[in-house]
């Protein structure tokens, strides 16, 4: 979230600077990566319930600490955030 909001990148809004609470940061992870990050902290769920077409790979992209590890994560934004 933090990357695409100081690159301009449109369609990440993140309202609540990462507070976990509006879910305008929504993102679709792609298939091949969503198990290769951490798993997803209390609330997430919640949160992501309130989110525009959540799937089994939505996640929130605050929530998403950006490593070494996940070099090359691909992610798409849901078509009412773009
Ligand atoms: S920035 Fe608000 S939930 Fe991620």
């Amino acid at each position: 979230m933090e990357g695409a909001v100081q690159n301009d990148i449109p369609g990440i809004d993140a309202d609540c600077g990462g507070g976990m609470a509006c879910a305008t940061c929504h993102v679709y992870v792609k298939e091949d990566w969503f198990n290769k990050l951490p798993k997803k902290e209390d609330g997430e769920d919640d949160m992501l319930d309130m989110a525009f077409e959540p799937k089994t790979n939505s996640r929130l992209s605050c929530q998403i600490i950006v490593s070494d590890e996940i070099d090359g994560l691909e992610v798409n934004i849901p078509s009412k955030q773009a």
